[in-house]
């Protein structure tokens, strides 16, 4: 089922992640796609692996090459882990509001790590637009998973394919969205399986992923939910094969992923949270439902926001 040949014991880690059936019985059947399994915590594991085993391939990496990524969350962490175990020296750039967490990722597998002021993305010191000074600088790869390709082209060639051979029966897919890369190239994949599945993605309330899918006019962005949300549209948004994008206020994905931990056991992240109420109710609303919502990352990255607010 893994698209890559991978001959590396940790690396071989990555994917195949568990789809358990929600413990309550609803209307309609709901699955969690527990991405929280692979070795950094989340499904960003699959791109920062794939972006540079393919860009190897096509030769705009060689060995040994300088490897650098922006990122505010989980994305650092698999692109540290990647780059370690494929003999590159990587350098991952975050805004300082980071948290500690995932940042430690980083410093664990010796990756450098380099952080900067939280400032709008058209200033010269945000963090996206100091990976590309340092990749000019030092000679080095920006993966840049906010513009690369290979980003939803990675989840439509492992992710996907993975999805789809793990149900039997599927009439929608829940997804948080950042990039957009997961949810587009899933729903890319499983619309040319069958278009009739709901491909939904979701986002932060105070966030443009919505208003520019819709057209309509942009919002102030402001979410704490990590991962969620985007000040606008990226191309690694493909829109062409989503159905519906549907907004969660913060205060609800962090109740509904208080409310996995309380009443199912189940452990999950604050934007898996939002995909959670949605998908949640979609199943217990229609007893032909079969749904999938994609749990990116767990909740034992967030203690301090499931437990204390
Ligand atoms: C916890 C979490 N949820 C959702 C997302 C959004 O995923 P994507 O960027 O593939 O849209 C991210 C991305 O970093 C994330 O870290």
């Amino acid at each position: 089922m893994n698209p890559y040949n991978i001959d590396d014991p940790v690396l071989s880690l990555i994917g195949q992640t568990s789809l358990v059936e929600h413990p309550k019985n609803l209307l309609g059947d709901l699955h969690l796609k527990l991405e929280k399994e692979n070795p950094t915590g989340s499904m960003k594991d699959r791109i920062g692996l794939g972006m540079i085993l393919e860009m190897r391939e096509s030769g705009e990496i060689s060995d040994g090459d300088l490897v650098i990524e922006a990122s505010s969350g989980n994305t650092a962490g698999a692109v540290a882990l990647a780059a370690n175990r494929l003999g590159h020296d990587s350098i991952i750039t975050t805004p300082e509001k980071t948290s500690p967490q995932k940042m430690g990722f980083v410093k664990a597998f010796g990756s450098e790590l380099v952080t900067c002021p939280d400032v709008n993305s058209d200033h010269k010191d945000h963090y996206r637009a100091k990976a590309q000074q340092i990749a000019d600088k030092r000679g080095g790869i920006f993966l840049n998973q906010y513009h690369n390709q290979l980003n939803p082209k990675v989840h439509e060639k492992w992710t996907g394919p993975e999805l789809w051979n793990q149900t039997n029966k599927l009439t929608h897919i829940v997804c948080p969205m950042g990039t957009g890369g997961t949810l587009s190239g899933i729903g890319k994949y499983i619309k040319n399986q069958d278009p009739s599945v709901n491909i939904i993605g979701v986002d932060a309330k105070k966030s443009n992923i919505s208003t520019s899918f819709y057209d309509k006019e942009p919002v102030k962005y402001d979410t704490k939910i990590e991962g969620l949300g985007k000040g606008g549209e990226t191309p690694t948004m493909w829109f062409d094969y989503i159905d519906e994008i549907i907004s969660v206020k913060d205060e609800e994905a962090i109740q509904w992923a208080k409310k996995a931990a309380r009443e199912d056991g189940l452990l999950i992240g604050t934007s898996a949270g939002a995909a959670f109420k949605i998908a949640y109710n979609i199943a217990n609303e229609n007893e032909n439902a079969s749904v999938v919502s994609i749990v990116c990352d767990g909740g034992e990255q967030y203690f301090d926001t499931l437990n204390y607010m």
